[in-house]
Protein backbone atom coordinates (compact mmCIF):
# COMPACT_ATOMS: atom_id res chain seq x y z
CA UNK A 1 0.00 0.00 0.00
CA UNK A 2 0.94 3.39 -0.24
CA UNK A 3 0.13 7.32 0.06
CA UNK A 4 -0.39 9.43 -3.02
CA UNK A 5 0.04 13.34 -2.16
CA UNK A 6 -1.59 16.22 -4.05
CA UNK A 7 -1.89 19.73 -3.95
CA UNK A 8 -5.84 20.11 -2.78
CA UNK A 9 -6.04 24.01 -2.87
CA UNK A 10 -4.71 27.46 -1.62
CA UNK A 11 -5.17 28.72 2.21
CA UNK A 12 -5.04 32.26 1.84
CA UNK A 13 -2.47 33.85 3.95
CA UNK A 14 -1.02 29.97 5.29
CA UNK A 15 0.11 27.78 2.31
CA UNK A 16 -1.11 24.83 0.12
CA UNK A 17 -3.54 22.09 1.42
CA UNK A 18 -2.77 18.98 0.20
CA UNK A 19 -4.98 16.00 -0.30
CA UNK A 20 -3.85 12.43 0.46
CA UNK A 21 -5.10 9.25 -1.14
CA UNK A 22 -4.85 5.14 0.57
CA UNK A 23 -6.40 2.39 -1.44
CA UNK A 24 -6.14 -0.72 0.06
CA UNK A 25 -6.17 -4.39 -1.69
CA UNK A 26 -10.23 -4.51 -1.59
CA UNK A 27 -10.80 -1.53 -3.40
CA UNK A 28 -11.56 1.30 -0.76
CA UNK A 29 -9.86 4.21 -1.08
CA UNK A 30 -9.33 6.77 1.76
CA UNK A 31 -8.86 10.48 1.01
CA UNK A 32 -7.76 12.92 3.84
CA UNK A 33 -6.90 16.34 3.18
CA UNK A 34 -4.49 18.44 6.34
CA UNK A 35 -6.82 21.24 6.57
CA UNK A 36 -8.70 20.29 9.52
CA UNK A 37 -7.58 16.47 9.74
CA UNK A 38 -10.56 16.55 7.36
CA UNK A 39 -11.62 12.73 5.78
CA UNK A 40 -12.86 13.64 2.65
CA UNK A 41 -13.87 10.48 0.52
CA UNK A 42 -14.11 7.28 1.79
CA UNK A 43 -15.11 4.83 -1.37
CA UNK A 44 -16.57 1.69 -0.33
CA UNK A 45 -17.17 -1.22 -2.94
CA UNK A 46 -21.12 -2.36 -2.38
CA UNK A 47 -22.16 -6.22 -2.45
CA UNK A 48 -21.94 -5.77 -6.51
CA UNK A 49 -18.50 -4.32 -6.35
CA UNK A 50 -18.85 -1.31 -7.38
CA UNK A 51 -17.73 1.54 -5.26
CA UNK A 52 -19.47 4.39 -4.00
CA UNK A 53 -18.67 7.17 -1.76
CA UNK A 54 -19.93 6.95 2.18
CA UNK A 55 -18.86 10.27 3.47
CA UNK A 56 -20.31 13.44 2.81
CA UNK A 57 -17.67 16.34 1.64
CA UNK A 58 -16.52 18.81 -0.89
CA UNK A 59 -14.95 18.48 -4.30
CA UNK A 60 -12.34 21.37 -3.80
CA UNK A 61 -10.41 23.35 -0.68
CA UNK A 62 -12.77 26.39 -1.65
CA UNK A 63 -16.04 24.28 -0.10
CA UNK A 64 -13.91 23.22 3.26
CA UNK A 65 -12.91 27.09 3.57
CA UNK A 66 -16.46 27.77 3.52
CA UNK A 67 -19.13 27.89 7.07
CA UNK A 68 -19.95 24.50 6.95
CA UNK A 69 -21.15 21.90 9.87
CA UNK A 70 -17.40 20.39 10.47
CA UNK A 71 -18.29 17.96 7.27
CA UNK A 72 -15.70 15.07 8.22
CA UNK A 73 -12.95 16.83 10.56
CA UNK A 74 -11.09 16.69 13.40
CA UNK A 75 -13.17 18.26 16.20
CA UNK A 76 -11.47 20.14 19.13
CA UNK A 77 -10.33 20.83 21.78
CA UNK A 78 -13.37 20.19 22.79
CA UNK A 79 -16.26 18.17 20.78
CA UNK A 80 -19.43 19.06 21.93
CA UNK A 81 -21.40 21.46 23.83
CA UNK A 82 -19.87 23.27 27.04
CA UNK A 83 -22.21 25.37 28.80
CA UNK A 84 -22.07 29.15 29.35
CA UNK A 85 -18.57 28.47 27.43
CA UNK A 86 -17.11 28.19 30.53
CA UNK A 87 -15.28 26.06 33.17
CA UNK A 88 -13.38 26.16 36.56
CA UNK A 89 -10.33 24.43 36.75
CA UNK A 90 -7.70 23.94 39.58
CA UNK A 91 -9.66 26.90 40.92
CA UNK A 92 -9.71 28.96 37.87
CA UNK A 93 -12.09 29.86 35.43
CA UNK A 94 -11.41 29.92 31.79
CA UNK A 95 -13.80 31.24 29.82
CA UNK A 96 -14.22 30.13 26.11
CA UNK A 97 -14.66 31.00 22.53
CA UNK A 98 -19.21 31.33 22.64
CA UNK A 99 -19.59 30.04 19.62
CA UNK A 100 -23.10 28.87 19.72
CA UNK A 101 -25.30 30.75 21.44
CA UNK A 102 -23.90 31.65 25.44
CA UNK A 103 -22.37 28.18 25.15
CA UNK A 104 -18.93 27.10 23.14
CA UNK A 105 -19.19 23.73 20.76
CA UNK A 106 -16.72 22.16 19.33
CA UNK A 107 -13.69 23.97 20.20
CA UNK A 108 -14.55 27.07 19.51
CA UNK A 109 -14.31 29.64 16.24
CA UNK A 110 -11.41 28.54 15.01
CA UNK A 111 -11.14 25.40 16.27
CA UNK A 112 -8.90 22.01 15.17
CA UNK A 113 -11.18 21.45 11.88
CA UNK A 114 -10.39 24.90 10.58
CA UNK A 115 -6.41 24.92 11.25
CA UNK A 116 -3.51 23.51 9.05
CA UNK A 117 -1.93 20.35 10.01
CA UNK A 118 1.16 19.06 9.50
CA UNK A 119 1.31 15.91 7.22
CA UNK A 120 3.55 12.83 7.34
CA UNK A 121 3.11 10.12 5.23
CA UNK A 122 3.70 6.61 6.50
CA UNK A 123 3.12 2.46 4.57
CA UNK A 124 3.83 -0.20 5.78
CA UNK A 125 2.67 -4.48 5.48
CA UNK A 126 -0.53 -2.88 7.87
CA UNK A 127 -1.21 -0.51 6.06
CA UNK A 128 -1.01 3.13 5.27
CA UNK A 129 -1.70 6.78 6.32
CA UNK A 130 -0.45 9.75 7.25
CA UNK A 131 0.09 11.58 10.52
CA UNK A 132 -0.86 14.32 11.24
CA UNK A 133 0.45 17.39 14.15
CA UNK A 134 -0.42 20.21 15.66
CA UNK A 135 0.37 22.56 18.53
CA UNK A 136 -2.27 24.26 20.18
CA UNK A 137 -0.70 26.86 22.61
CA UNK A 138 -1.70 28.39 25.48
CA UNK A 139 -5.22 30.22 25.68
CA UNK A 140 -6.10 29.31 21.92
CA UNK A 141 -10.08 29.90 21.97
CA UNK A 142 -9.56 29.64 25.84
CA UNK A 143 -8.34 26.57 26.49
CA UNK A 144 -5.38 26.58 29.11
CA UNK A 145 -1.78 24.57 27.80
CA UNK A 146 0.23 24.33 25.22
CA UNK A 147 -1.04 21.07 23.72
CA UNK A 148 0.89 18.84 21.32
CA UNK A 149 -1.48 16.83 19.17
CA UNK A 150 -1.02 14.13 16.57
CA UNK A 151 -3.35 12.28 14.71
CA UNK A 152 -2.86 9.11 12.45
CA UNK A 153 -5.27 8.06 10.00
CA UNK A 154 -4.41 4.54 8.91
CA UNK A 155 -6.12 2.44 6.40
CA UNK A 156 -5.26 -1.25 6.53
CA UNK A 157 -6.27 -4.84 4.46
CA UNK A 158 -8.94 -5.18 6.88
CA UNK A 159 -10.72 -2.77 5.72
CA UNK A 160 -10.56 -0.49 8.53
CA UNK A 161 -9.35 3.02 9.05
CA UNK A 162 -8.05 3.66 12.53
CA UNK A 163 -7.83 7.15 13.92
CA UNK A 164 -5.06 7.17 16.91
CA UNK A 165 -5.05 10.51 18.78
CA UNK A 166 -2.32 11.41 21.25
CA UNK A 167 -1.67 14.89 23.06
CA UNK A 168 0.90 16.36 25.68
CA UNK A 169 0.29 19.39 28.00
CA UNK A 170 2.33 21.98 29.99
CA UNK A 171 -0.67 22.64 32.34
CA UNK A 172 -3.66 20.79 33.41
CA UNK A 173 -6.70 21.46 30.19
CA UNK A 174 -9.18 19.20 29.45
CA UNK A 175 -9.27 17.31 25.86
CA UNK A 176 -12.02 15.44 23.94
CA UNK A 177 -11.05 15.36 20.25
CA UNK A 178 -13.45 13.48 17.86
CA UNK A 179 -13.68 13.07 14.44
CA UNK A 180 -16.82 14.57 12.93
CA UNK A 181 -17.66 12.38 9.32
CA UNK A 182 -20.93 12.40 8.26
CA UNK A 183 -22.05 8.86 6.75
CA UNK A 184 -24.13 7.70 4.07
CA UNK A 185 -23.41 4.27 2.80
CA UNK A 186 -25.37 4.79 -0.35
CA UNK A 187 -23.83 7.65 -1.54
CA UNK A 188 -26.15 10.50 -0.61
CA UNK A 189 -28.50 9.48 -2.85
CA UNK A 190 -31.42 9.79 -0.20
CA UNK A 191 -32.04 10.35 3.82
CA UNK A 192 -30.36 7.57 5.96
CA UNK A 193 -33.92 6.51 6.94
CA UNK A 194 -33.23 3.06 5.28
CA UNK A 195 -29.79 2.63 7.06
CA UNK A 196 -30.13 -0.58 10.03
CA UNK A 197 -28.53 0.84 12.86
CA UNK A 198 -27.57 -0.87 16.28
CA UNK A 199 -26.16 0.61 19.35
CA UNK A 200 -25.97 -2.05 21.96
CA UNK A 201 -25.80 0.77 25.05
CA UNK A 202 -28.96 0.64 27.08
CA UNK A 203 -27.75 4.52 29.03
CA UNK A 204 -27.14 7.67 27.25
CA UNK A 205 -26.94 11.28 28.60
CA UNK A 206 -29.91 13.39 29.53
CA UNK A 207 -29.66 17.31 27.81
CA UNK A 208 -32.08 20.24 28.13
CA UNK A 209 -33.41 22.14 25.57
CA UNK A 210 -30.08 23.33 24.39
CA UNK A 211 -28.37 19.95 24.29
CA UNK A 212 -26.06 20.55 27.29
CA UNK A 213 -26.63 17.58 29.80
CA UNK A 214 -28.27 17.83 32.92
CA UNK A 215 -26.16 15.70 34.22
CA UNK A 216 -28.49 12.39 34.31
CA UNK A 217 -27.84 9.72 32.78
CA UNK A 218 -30.96 8.02 31.08
CA UNK A 219 -32.35 4.44 29.84
CA UNK A 220 -33.06 3.85 26.45
CA UNK A 221 -35.15 1.39 27.45
CA UNK A 222 -37.96 0.53 24.97
CA UNK A 223 -38.31 4.23 23.48
CA UNK A 224 -37.34 5.85 20.47
CA UNK A 225 -33.51 5.92 21.45
CA UNK A 226 -33.37 1.87 21.82
CA UNK A 227 -31.00 0.92 18.79
CA UNK A 228 -29.95 -1.93 21.35
CA UNK A 229 -31.65 -4.66 18.26
CA UNK A 230 -30.93 -3.51 14.83
CA UNK A 231 -33.21 -0.98 14.19
CA UNK A 232 -33.90 1.40 10.69
CA UNK A 233 -33.22 5.25 11.47
CA UNK A 234 -36.42 6.18 9.49
CA UNK A 235 -38.30 4.12 12.28
CA UNK A 236 -38.57 6.03 14.97
CA UNK A 237 -37.17 8.89 13.94
CA UNK A 238 -40.10 11.18 14.56
CA UNK A 239 -40.66 10.42 17.92
CA UNK A 240 -37.68 12.22 18.54
CA UNK A 241 -37.53 16.16 18.00
CA UNK A 242 -35.49 16.90 15.33
CA UNK A 243 -33.87 13.33 14.80
CA UNK A 244 -31.39 12.24 17.29
CA UNK A 245 -28.56 13.99 18.55
CA UNK A 246 -27.35 12.24 21.56
CA UNK A 247 -24.60 10.69 23.58
CA UNK A 248 -24.96 6.98 23.67
CA UNK A 249 -22.66 5.97 27.06
CA UNK A 250 -20.52 2.83 26.33
CA UNK A 251 -19.19 -0.15 28.57
CA UNK A 252 -15.52 -0.05 27.98
CA UNK A 253 -12.78 0.36 30.09
CA UNK A 254 -10.79 2.71 27.80
CA UNK A 255 -7.48 0.40 27.21
CA UNK A 256 -9.09 -2.19 24.25
CA UNK A 257 -11.35 -0.42 21.16
CA UNK A 258 -15.07 -2.09 21.73
CA UNK A 259 -17.63 -2.40 19.42
CA UNK A 260 -19.97 0.64 19.47
CA UNK A 261 -22.45 0.77 16.60
CA UNK A 262 -23.11 -1.00 13.62
CA UNK A 263 -25.14 0.71 10.79
CA UNK A 264 -26.05 -1.55 7.58
CA UNK A 265 -27.49 -0.12 4.28
CA UNK A 266 -29.55 -3.27 2.89
CA UNK A 267 -30.10 -2.53 -0.49
CA UNK A 268 -26.27 -1.84 -1.03
CA UNK A 269 -25.08 -4.25 0.91
CA UNK A 270 -22.45 -1.78 2.73
CA UNK A 271 -21.49 -1.87 6.26
CA UNK A 272 -19.69 0.28 8.43
CA UNK A 273 -18.91 -0.50 12.54
CA UNK A 274 -17.34 1.67 15.15
CA UNK A 275 -14.85 0.62 17.56
CA UNK A 276 -13.54 2.91 20.26
CA UNK A 277 -11.78 3.05 23.23
CA UNK A 278 -14.24 5.92 24.31
CA UNK A 279 -16.83 6.39 26.75
CA UNK A 280 -19.32 7.99 24.92
CA UNK A 281 -20.30 7.86 21.25
CA UNK A 282 -22.52 11.00 19.99
CA UNK A 283 -25.16 9.54 17.40
CA UNK A 284 -26.24 12.88 15.02
CA UNK A 285 -28.74 12.09 12.44
CA UNK A 286 -27.48 15.62 10.66
CA UNK A 287 -30.62 17.76 11.55
CA UNK A 288 -29.50 21.15 11.08
CA UNK A 289 -27.73 20.11 7.86
CA UNK A 290 -28.77 22.76 5.15
CA UNK A 291 -28.43 24.96 2.96
CA UNK A 292 -24.83 23.93 2.05
CA UNK A 293 -23.44 21.71 -1.12
CA UNK A 294 -21.52 19.49 -1.43
CA UNK A 295 -19.55 17.16 -3.82
CA UNK A 296 -20.95 17.24 -7.55
CA UNK A 297 -23.30 20.09 -6.10
CA UNK A 298 -25.45 17.82 -4.34
CA UNK A 299 -27.73 19.96 -2.14
CA UNK A 300 -27.17 18.65 1.88
CA UNK A 301 -30.05 18.78 3.33
CA UNK A 302 -31.51 17.17 6.67
CA UNK A 303 -31.26 13.66 7.83
CA UNK A 304 -28.89 13.06 4.80
CA UNK A 305 -26.44 11.65 6.78
CA UNK A 306 -25.27 10.20 10.38
CA UNK A 307 -22.59 10.99 12.63
CA UNK A 308 -21.01 8.66 15.18
CA UNK A 309 -18.56 10.94 16.93
CA UNK A 310 -16.64 8.55 19.52
CA UNK A 311 -16.10 10.85 22.33
CA UNK A 312 -15.69 12.15 26.29
CA UNK A 313 -19.45 12.86 27.31
CA UNK A 314 -20.59 16.59 26.36
CA UNK A 315 -19.85 19.07 28.54
CA UNK A 316 -17.40 17.06 31.09
CA UNK A 317 -15.64 19.90 32.25
CA UNK A 318 -18.26 21.12 33.71
CA UNK A 319 -19.84 17.31 35.13
CA UNK A 320 -17.89 16.10 37.81
CA UNK A 321 -19.69 12.98 37.75
CA UNK A 322 -19.03 11.78 34.27
CA UNK A 323 -15.70 10.46 33.05
CA UNK A 324 -12.78 12.44 32.99
CA UNK A 325 -11.75 14.86 30.21
CA UNK A 326 -8.78 16.57 32.41
CA UNK A 327 -5.14 16.25 31.01
CA UNK A 328 -2.15 16.83 33.11
CA UNK A 329 1.10 17.81 32.38
CA UNK A 330 3.29 14.29 31.92
CA UNK A 331 -0.09 12.35 30.94
CA UNK A 332 -0.56 11.65 27.62
CA UNK A 333 -4.55 11.78 26.11
CA UNK A 334 -4.64 8.92 23.75
CA UNK A 335 -7.55 7.88 21.73
CA UNK A 336 -8.10 4.84 19.31
CA UNK A 337 -11.77 4.36 17.17
CA UNK A 338 -11.66 2.60 13.68
CA UNK A 339 -14.19 2.54 11.02
CA UNK A 340 -14.46 -0.95 9.73
CA UNK A 341 -16.45 -1.78 6.33
CA UNK A 342 -17.41 -4.97 4.60
CA UNK A 343 -20.47 -6.17 2.50
CA UNK A 344 -23.43 -8.17 4.10
C1 LIG B 1 -23.78 17.88 17.51
C2 LIG B 1 -24.92 18.60 16.85
C3 LIG B 1 -24.36 19.73 16.01
C4 LIG B 1 -23.40 19.16 15.00
C5 LIG B 1 -22.77 20.18 14.10
C6 LIG B 1 -22.85 17.39 16.45
O1 LIG B 1 -21.73 16.81 17.05
O2 LIG B 1 -24.23 16.80 18.28
O3 LIG B 1 -25.81 19.10 17.82
O4 LIG B 1 -25.39 20.41 15.35
O5 LIG B 1 -22.39 18.47 15.67
O6 LIG B 1 -22.19 21.19 14.82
Amino acid sequence: MKVVREIFGQIPGIGDASLYTITNSNGITLKITDYGGTIQSILVPDKNGKPGDVVLGFDSLEGYLQSHPYIGTIVGRCAGRISNASFILDGNQYRLAKNHGRNHIHGGTTGYDKVLWQASEFADKKGAGITLEYVSHDLEEGYPGYLRLRVTYTLDDDNQVCLDYQATTDKSTHINLTNHSYFNLNGAVAEVYDHELWIPSSRYVVTDQDLIPTGEIGSVEGGPLDFRSPKLIGKDINEVEGGFDLCYVLEGDGTEPLLAARVVHPESGRCMETFTTEPGIQFYSSNFLADIRGKERTPYRKHLALCLEAQHFPDTPNQPDFPSTLLRPGETYNQRTMYKFSNV
